[in-house]
């Protein structure tokens, strides 16, 4: 089968000659990216359209759908936003209701905006330990679920890498009749390679949620896969003719001109897996095994085991003792060894393996945390106390109660409050923690004490709060609340 990167190529090779957009015109002259610009069209005869294929892009579709087993699969161009945006609009009618998890990423919130729903959420269950979202059972999701309810949406791999019990919550769903979407924007490399030595703590990645049961799956393939930032896939399931529905939307929330050189990445990564992903997925569990294996005699510096994170790209850096929290320690690491980690929690530090690691940089990694391991233990030694504590047993703050539906709030006009002064009031717009982008509030939800504490909290350790804008001169943080 021809992939649509070597179609492009003949393309820039032949004759013909672009008497349409881009205004590049093919010619490699125009810019320093080359290679990109070679392949850069429009939808042109012979190249087929993403929203309505039927050639090279439903050839190149079909391909990502056997290798993940779905009914359909779709390129997205824009990210796992734009199949979050459609699956949730494809699921759940104008007004409706969905249940979800409150540490969803934003992109269902705005989904909910869009759509005017009403959200039922799970409990909230944080990891307390690392502050870290945990995931759901199929009791917890059975528990909140009641005939309001349209559909079910699930984040699972969480950002740091735990995964819900997708298969029982699908079989809760289907009883129900209803579907189930799960947002695995960094699971889009589960379910692929085989059980390889079990006697190592990682002997394979999860099971991929679409061979679990659910409805629609979305993977960013950009987050874990060799591919370029902003593509993903959506994949859907036979059920109730949901395929042609999240069509309908994909259409409304992408691009209308979408990127060929996107779309050629994603085909040449499918093409990648399908021949080699047994030995991407061994690289990535032999690297993942060599940073547990070498770190496992440090005192004070800990990386979250299996027991704690399922996926084995997901390397959970923390401070057992206390001494430092994630912020540190992702600085240290940026500052002193040039390791750029993927975020900063309040108490751990993330980086992101795959199977294109090299060498180098797991030895790097694993150096570089040793070291610091050794500096807090002589610290500790130094000073013969009990160092910092950053880990005295402070809650996070429960997710505030709403007052008013999100659209209705996000609509209405807000005004800034300071955020010292915000308690009790209603908020006008979204607060994210970035990354991983999970909305520590949203508009219509009613500020706390212990929300203002632990946004603070979040300034003061230097955290890229999304929503809280400065003033100049120092007077302080505002947010916007409605008046
Ligand atoms: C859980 C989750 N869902 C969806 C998204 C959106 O993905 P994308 O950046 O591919 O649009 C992200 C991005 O970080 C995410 O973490």
């Amino acid at each position: 089968m021809q992939n649509l990167y070597n179609k492009l190529i003949e393309l820039s090779e032949s004759r013909q000659y672009p008497f349409h957009m881009p205004g590049h015109k093919r010619n490699t002259d125009s810019t320093p990216l080359k290679g990109a610009f070679q392949c850069d069209i429009t939808e042109i005869d012979d190249f087929d359209n993403l929203h309505d294929e039927e050639g090279i892009i439903l050839e190149a579709e079909e391909r990502a759908n056997r290798l993940y087993g779905a009914h359909r699969t779709y390129f997205s161009v824009n990210g796992s936003t734009a199949g979050v945006l459609a699956a949730v609009s494809a699921s759940v009618k104008s007004g409706g209701t969905i249940l979800a998890a409150r540490g969803s990423h934003k992109s269902f919130y705005h989904a909910a905006f869009l759509r005017n729903l009403n959200i039922k959420y799970l409990p909230n269950k944080t990891d307390n330990e690392l502050k870290i979202p945990g995931v759901y059972s199929k009791d917890d999701v059975e528990n909140y679920l009641d005939d309001s309810v349209e559909a079910v949406f699930i984040t699972s791999p969480t950002y740091e890498g735990k995964c819900s019990d997708i298969a029982g919550i699908a079989r809760i769903c289907h009883e129900r009749n209803i579907p189930l979407i799960v947002d695995a924007a960094h699971g889009a490399h589960f379910g692929f390679g085989k059980e390889y030595d079990k006697e190592q703590e990682y002997s394979s990645v999860p099971q991929n949620a679409v061979k679990q049961g659910a409805d629609i799956v979305i993977h960013s393939i950009h987050k874990t896969l060799p591919s370029m930032t902003q593509t993903a896939l959506i994949h859907i399931s036979d059920y109730k003719g949901l395929a042609d529905e999240v069509k309908k939307y994909l259409r409304i929330y992408q691009t209308s001109s979408p990127s060929y050189v996107l779309m050629a990445s994603i085909d040449l990564c499918m093409e990648e897996l399908e021949k080699n992903s047994d030995s991407f997925i061994k690289n990535l569990l032999d690297y993942r095994n060599a940073i547990s294996v070498k770190t496992s005699g440090l005192h004070n510096i800990a990386i979250a085991g299996a027991d704690i994170i399922d996926d084995p790209a997901k390397v959970v850096i923390f401070d057992r003792t206390g001494t430092m929290t994630g912020k540190q320690i992702y600085g240290i690491l940026r500052e002193e060894y040039s390791l750029q980690l993927e975020m900063a929690g309040e108490k751990i530090a993330l980086a992101i393996l795959s199977g294109w690691d090299s060498e180098e940089g797991i030895d790097r990694l694993i150096q570089a945390v040793s070291e610091i391991d050794e500096k807090i233990q002589e610290t500790k030694i130094n000073t013969e106390t009990s160092v910092n504590n950053i880990t005295d047993g402070k809650k996070s703050a429960e997710y505030p109660l709403a007052d008013l539906k999100l659209s209705e709030a996000w609509d209405k006009t807000s005004e800034e409050t300071l955020l010292q002064e915000a308690n009790g009031k209603i908020s006008g717009d979204f607060i994210n923690l970035y990354p991983p982008g999970i909305p520590l509030i949203v508009p219509g939800e009613v500020f706390s004490e212990e929300l203002i504490e632990e946004i603070c909290g979040y300034l003061d350790e230097d955290l890229n709060v999304q929503g809280v804008v400065s003033k100049p001169g120092g007077t302080g943080y505002f947010v916007r609340t409605l008046k």
